[in-house]
Parts: C-alpha cells; structure tokens; sequence
C-alpha cells in the first residue's frame, strides 16, 4: 500500500511531504467556500454531497473517491460521461469540465471534497493539479476511459465501474418520466433531456434557463446516449425532429434543421447568456438564474429566480399524447409577459391571459401564481398510449 502511494506520488512529480501533510483546515474551509459558490458542484452534488437522486451521483461517501486524488482531479477538470454506477446505484448522465476555476482553487475544492461529509481522502496540491491540467488528455473522459487511467483497487472494482444500459437502446414506449443531465444540441453544456409517458421529448437548458426544444418524431436520446465527436466533445445522439423551438438568443429557427443531421460531427452549444430571457417582469433587470430542480412524481420542476421573484415550471404531456403541456407558477405574485415561438409547426394556447400574434402572452399579478400553455404538434405522430 505504501509503496503504491510513493509510486502514485512520483508519477506525478510530488513531494511526498506536500501530499501526505496533515489536512490543512485553512485551505479546505477555502475549498468549502468556493464548493458552494455560484455555478460550482454545489449546483448539482448538492450541500450535503448526497447529489440527486436519480441524476447526480454522490460525492458524501463516494467509492470513486477513495485510493486516487488523481482520478478526482480528473472528473474536476476533463468531465465524466457515460453510464456508471456510484456506490451501486446506477445513473446515466454527463458532467461537463469544471472550467471556473484555476489550479489553486481546485486543489481546495477537491481537498474538501475528499475531507468533508466523512470522506478520508488526502489533500491535493495546486502542482498536482496544474500537471494534470497540461498533461491529460483533452476529452471529456467516459467511464471506461477513465478507469483504464484510474483504475479502482479490488475493494471497490465489484460495487462499482460502468455497465451496459439494460434497456432497449432507443425506447419504444415510455412509461414513467425519464430524466437525464446531459448535453443536448443546441443547448448549452447543463441540459436536461426529458421523456414523458405518451412518448413526448424536451430539452430543458439549465444554463439559459428554459425550454429549448420539444419533440416526439425521431425518438428519444439513445439509451447509450453519449457520442463522440471529431473534436472530442460529447453530445447526445439527437435524431429528433422539434416542432417547437423556443427563440434564443443565438439559435435561429433554421439552425434546428440541420440539429438532427450534424450533431453528432459538430457539437452544437448555444452557451450565449440568456439576453433575451422569455419572460419580462416590470422592474426586474437581473438576470435569470437557475436554482434546480426537484423531482414531484418522477416530473421534474425546474426553479428560476429573476431578480426578487421565483418561477416554477413542470412540464407533462397531454392527455392524448400530441404535445405538451407547460404548468407555470410565479411567486410573489406579479403581472408579466412571457414570449412564446408561433411557429406552422405547433399550436400554442394558453390556460390565462391574452396571447397575442407575435407570441406575447400577457397575465395579470392574479393569475400569474397558476397558468398553463399547452403546445400541440399540428402534424403529430401515431400517439403512443402509456
Ligand atoms: C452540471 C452538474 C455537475 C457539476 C457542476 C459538477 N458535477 Fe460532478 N458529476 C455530475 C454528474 C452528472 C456525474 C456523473 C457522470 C456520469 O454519469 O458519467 C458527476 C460525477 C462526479 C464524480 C464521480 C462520481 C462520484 O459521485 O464520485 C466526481 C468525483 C465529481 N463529479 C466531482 C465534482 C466536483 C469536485 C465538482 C465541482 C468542481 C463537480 N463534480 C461539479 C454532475 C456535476
């Protein structure tokens, strides 16, 4: 054992007083603060490390942690995509390159990682972290590609590691909402992919805020979803046909055609800063700012804060199947106008207020704690019963 951690600890070019020091409470309230800050892992792992169910994997406890720093620095700065199993539950999802921060703070970062919530790893060092930043390969690293650089030891090899995806590998019928963090097309690096039972698809952007795209023709995401492209970037394998697209910021309506056919060569993030946010309340100027979301019966909720206010929104698919149904609530109340995409692809209708012809819907303080805009494809596909 020890000789593995004098060999570890060379191949990186270390002291071994620097790495074995004792752990440096300084240094890791620093990594607990900048764990927490805005933007940062706190935003997916959570406070608690416990990540989410379902979608993140924990950190609190992690089998992935124990025995190399090294692969952790890894994840920290290249990302980790691809089916894997932490502590024997499954999740299939994407972790983009933490790329915020410089080498000193993800040494603080990852030495907090490895001291809080009971974890017993070791302190990692800004020159660790600079050698790995100039020395590892560009990629976004899968599970496997990962592995074979950091492999686990025995202990850990059983209860954890990646594993084939045990469904169909395009599903067919969806049953029960199925959620993934990954990167979509057109979205930029924090997207969700939501599967709806009745077979309905959207893409749900975390970073700008809102939804991107729906649609049902061409299929979910792959159950093996992520895929490579030439520049080493991963994206979902996106066959889908949107028929509705909201407006952004960057994106044209006629970028979506070429969606389905290129992204798998070229990646295509929209990663603008939402300018041109759907939703005006008078007074407010900040920014939007995404403050996750929780599951209610498998449907995920997505939280929004723009400026003093909160807006909620979940979304199911009809009840026959042809599109989608979008339940909004603002708290505190407030009057606003939401901009909505009129396109020949899709009806768009609205439970309150007054839609205009330019896809401005305008509800009142009172009716703003509750209103629905139901979108339906006008050339739908066969609805597929649940
Ligand atoms: C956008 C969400 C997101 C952010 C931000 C994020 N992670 Fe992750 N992380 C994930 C996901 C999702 C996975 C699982 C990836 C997979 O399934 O292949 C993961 C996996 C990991 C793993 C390996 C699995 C485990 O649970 O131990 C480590 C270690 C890790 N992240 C550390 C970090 C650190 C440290 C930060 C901050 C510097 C961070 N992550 C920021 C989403 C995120």
């Amino acid at each position: 054992m020890h000789s593995r951690i004098l060999a570890l600890l060379a191949f990186w070019g270390v002291g071994v007083s620097s790495s074995l020091a004792a752990p440096d409470s300084k240094i890791i309230e620093e990594g607990k603060a900048l764990y927490n800050s805005a933007g940062s892992c706190v935003a997916c792992h959570m406070e608690d490390g416990k990540g989410q169910p379902g979608s993140i994997p924990p950190l609190a406890g992690s089998d992935w942690l124990k025995g190399s720093a090294d692969r952790t620095i890894a994840i920290t700065l290249r990302g980790l995509a691809g089916p894997i199993k932490v502590n024997g539950k499954r999740y299939y999802s994407a972790m983009p390159p933490q790329l915020l921060f410089d080498d000193a703070k993800i040494a603080a970062i990852v030495s907090y990682v490895n001291h809080a919530w009971g974890n017993e790893e070791r302190m990692v060092t800004a020159k660790e972290v600079a050698k790995a930043r100039a020395e590892l390969p560009e990629a976004v690293y899968t599970p496997e590609s990962l592995l074979k650089a950091f492999p686990f030891e025995k202990e850990y090899r059983r209860r954890n590691g990646t594993f084939e995806p045990s469904f169909d590998d395009l599903l067919t019928t969806v049953t029960e909402p199925i959620v993934y963090r990954t990167f979509m097309p057109g979205a930029s690096p924090a997207a969700f992919a939501v599967a709806l039972p009745g077979n309905q698809y959207f893409c749900w952007d975390a970073g700008e805020c809102r939804l991107r795209y729906a649609w049902t023709k061409g299929g979910f995401i792959r159950g093996n979803q992520v895929h490579w492209s030439s520049n080493g970037k991963p994206v979902a394998e996106f066959n889908g046909v949107p028929y509705y697209r909201a407006k952004s910021s960057l994106l044209k309506p006629e970028d979506y055609d070429v969606l389905a056919a290129t992204n798998r060569k070229e990646p295509f993030y929209d990663t603008t800063e939402a300018s041109d946010f759907p939703f005006q309340i008078e007074g407010v100027s900040e920014a939007p700012r995404y403050r996750g979301y929780r599951l209610l019966d498998g449907y995920p909720e997505f939280r929004v804060s723009l400026g003093d206010y909160e807006i909620r929104e979940s979304i199911r698919a009809t009840s026959v199947g042809l599109g989608i149904v979008r339940s909004f609530s603002l708290s505190p109340p407030a009057e606003l106008a939401m901009r909505l995409t009129i396109s020949d692809l899709a009806d768009v209708s609205t439970s309150k207020g007054a839609l205009s012809d330019d896809g401005v819907l305008r509800v009142t303080k009172s009716d703003s704690t509750d209103f629905q805009v139901t979108i339906i494809e006008k050339n739908p596909a066969t609805p597929v019963t649940p």
